[in-house]
């Protein structure tokens, strides 16, 4: 799967974002260590609170349809320069994917090549939890 590929399932899935409130469409396609991808697209709600990002959408599939190790994901935002994943995804992503490699992407291709480790220093992890002896 080439990064051009990988952007372009990102592009295809944003055409389905339901995104009438923010007008914001996103598309994530999420790449897997065995190859396949996943994609995903932003899903609003009118009560806002239950909307959806695309990278989560992404994530949800691939772990529902038992993939759990990751190596890329491509993300398209209509903003100039176009976004990065916001701080929910990133912690949703590193729960699977430490060293995932991020896109971050406009509807006409790769703008930056990035990290989810540079995106999200010091991550919450298992680790975390181990001595809770304070
Ligand atoms: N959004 C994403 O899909 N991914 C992100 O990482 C940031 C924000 C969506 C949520 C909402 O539908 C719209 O972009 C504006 O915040």
């Amino acid at each position: 799967m080439t990064d051009d590929a990988l952007v372009q399932a990102a592009v295809d899935a944003r055409a389905h974002a339901w995104a009438p409130y923010s007008g914001f469409a996103v598309g994530a396609a999420l790449l897997c260590a065995d190859g396949t991808v996943y994609t995903g697209c932003n899903v609003e709600n009118v009560t806002f609170g239950l909307t959806t990002c695309a990278e989560q959408v992404a994530i949800l599939k691939a772990v529902s349809e038992g993939r759990r190790t990751f190596t890329k994901v491509a993300v398209v935002t209509p903003s100039h320069p176009p976004a990065a994943p916001c701080g929910l995804c990133r912690q949703m992503m590193v729960e699977f994917a430490a060293d995932l490699e991020v896109l971050i992407c406009s509807p006409e291709g790769v703008v930056e090549r990035t990290t989810l480790a540079a995106l999200l220093p010091r991550a919450f992890r298992p680790a975390d939890l181990e001595d809770t002896s304070a």
